[in-house]
């Protein structure tokens, strides 16, 4: 049996501490051992993007990072956008407001990516919005409305 390790990752601002195998992902460790269900796992590849949380700031998807390489850094999830007041970031609410969304399984995914998208200054056209957003899937097919709300919250943002 492999040992664990004792991890400590910052997530939401919150400190979580956790004994794990090494091999665990960030995703698995957010899922399964955190209660933290909102990140979803449509692949395990890093083909889809339904994983995409930040670290420090940045998109990455979770599936292909381990828990152990996100230590001292800041993870941020769906479940930490909103003010804690529960205020909804400008993303989630421009996604309600187009109904960027249809099961809503790749809608944390692309929420994070978009918020991301935004912040590195890659959502001034509709053509940029598709182009770095399309590390998310989305099997619904949502996608204009997801643009529409993208380029919305871009808008906002400026
Ligand atoms: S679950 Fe990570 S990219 Fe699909
Ligand atoms: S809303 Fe269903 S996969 Fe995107």
């Amino acid at each position: 049996m492999t040992r664990s390790v004792h991890l400590s990752l910052d997530i939401n601002t919150r400190r979580h501490e956790l004994a794990v195998e090494p091999r665990v992902t960030l995703l698995d460790a957010l899922r399964e051992e955190l209660g933290l269900t909102g990140t979803k796992k449509g692949c395990d590849q890093g083909q889809c993007g339904a994983c995409t949380v930040h670290i420090d700031g940045k998109r990455v998807l979770a599936c292909l990072t381990l828990a152990a390489q996100a230590e001292g850094k800041a993870i941020t999830t769906i479940e930490g956008l909103s003010t804690t007041s529960g205020d909804l970031h400008p993303v989630q609410q421009a996604f309600l407001d187009h109904d960027a969304f249809q099961c809503g399984y790749c809608t944390p995914g692309q929420i994070m990516s978009a918020v991301a998208c935004i912040r590195e200054g890659r959502a001034g056209s509709e053509d940029e919005i598709r182009e770095y957003m399309a590390g998310n899937l989305c099997r619904c097919g949502a996608y204009n409305h997801i643009v529409a709300a993208v380029r919305d919250a871009a808008e906002a943002a400026r």
